[in-house]
C-alpha cells in the first residue's frame, strides 16, 4: 500500500514537471509570440486559463487547459517544419511594413509558420520555418552549438591573417565573436573576388557581414548552405520541403546538447 502510494506520488511529481509548463512558455511554444511578449500579455491581464484571468507569471498549465489570449483561443495545432532555399529579394519576417515579399509567401500552408532566425533581404540559402516555438527557442539560444555554414563572396583578396582573425574572433557590436571555422575556397584574380566558407554557431544580427566588415572586407554575396546536419540537397532556389520526424528529433537533440 505504502509502496503504491510512493509510486503514485512520484507519478504526480513527474506529471507536474513534464506535462505542466509555465504559461508564458506554453504560449511562446505554441508559436503565438515570444516568451517576453507572452509575459507582457499575462501581466496586462489579457490571458485567461479555463475562463479565469491570469496575471501571475508563475502559473503552470498543461495541454488539457484552455488558454485564451485577447479573446482568442490558443490553437493547439499540429507542428510543421519547412526547409526553404531562400531566394534574394524576400524578407525573413511574417509581414513587412514596406510591402516587400516575405519568405511566408513562398510556403503553401494554412499554418501560422514563421522563420527561425533571419536571413537578410539579399542573402540566399537555408531557412527553417515552423510553428514550433519550443524548437525555435532551442535553435535560437546563443548557448547551443548548432553550426551554420555560409559561403561568402567578398571583394578583394583574403589572406592568412584574415582567416586567422575570422577563426579566432573579431569584434562586432563591441563583443568578440566566438571561435569559428573559416576556409578560403578560392580567389578569382581576374575579378579580385574571394570565396570563403565560414562556419559559426552564433546568430548575431548581420553577423557574417559584420565579421567581414571587421576585417575591412565588403560582402558581395552571401548564402547559408547548412544548419546542423541539414543541407540544401535537392532544393533549387525558392523551393522548400517538409522536414521529416527523424530530422526534427535530431534537430531537437542537437539543440539540447
Ligand atoms: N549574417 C549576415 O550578415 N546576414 C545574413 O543574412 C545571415 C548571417
Amino acid at each position: 500500500m505504502i509502496f503504491n502510494l510512493f509510486f503514485f506520488i512520484q507519478y504526480c511529481i513527474l506529471y507536474l514537471v513534464i506535462i505542466m509548463e509555465r504559461l508564458q512558455k506554453y504560449i511562446s511554444n505554441s508559436g503565438y509570440c515570444s516568451r517576453r511578449k507572452a509575459e507582457n500579455l499575462i501581466v496586462q491581464g489579457l490571458v485567461f486559463v479555463n475562463g479565469e484571468k491570469i496575471t501571475s507569471l508563475g502559473t503552470k498549465v498543461s495541454e488539457k487547459d484552455q488558454v485564451m489570449i485577447d479573446g482568442q483561443i490558443l490553437d493547439k495545432e499540429d507542428k510543421v517544419y519547412f526547409l526553404l532555399n531562400k531566394p534574394k529579394g524576400y524578407v525573413s519576417t511574417v509581414s513587412d511594413e514596406h510591402k516587400r515579399k516575405t519568405v511566408i509567401d513562398l510556403i503553401d500552408t494554412e499554418k501560422r509558420v514563421y522563420p527561425v532566425g533571419r536571413l537578410d533581404y539579399d542573402t540566399t540559402g537555408m531557412l527553417i520555418l515552423t510553428n514550433d516555438g519550443e524548437l525555435t527557442n532551442l535553435l535560437m539560444h546563443p548557448s547551443n552549438n548548432i553550426n551554420k555554414v555560409y559561403v561568402v563572396k567578398v571583394e578583394g583578396k583574403i589572406d592568412g591573417s584574415d582567416i586567422y582573425n575570422l577563426k579566432n574572433g573579431v569584434i562586432i557590436d563591441n563583443e568578440k565573436t566566438s571561435p569559428a571555422e573559416a576556409k578560403l575556397v578560392k580567389y578569382d584574380k581576374a575579378k579580385n573576388v574571394s570565396t570563403v566558407k565560414l562556419t559559426i554557431h552564433e546568430g548575431k544580427n548581420h553577423q557574417v557581414k559584420k565579421m567581414f566588415q571587421a576585417i575591412n572586407k565588403n560582402v558581395l554575396k552571401l548564402k547559408r548552405e547548412s544548419i546542423a546536419f541539414l543541407t540544401l540537397e535537392g532544393l533549387n532556389t525558392g523551393e522548400y520541403r517538409k522536414l521529416n520526424p527523424k530530422e526534427v528529433k535530431k534537430l531537437y537533440n542537437e539543440a539540447k546538447n
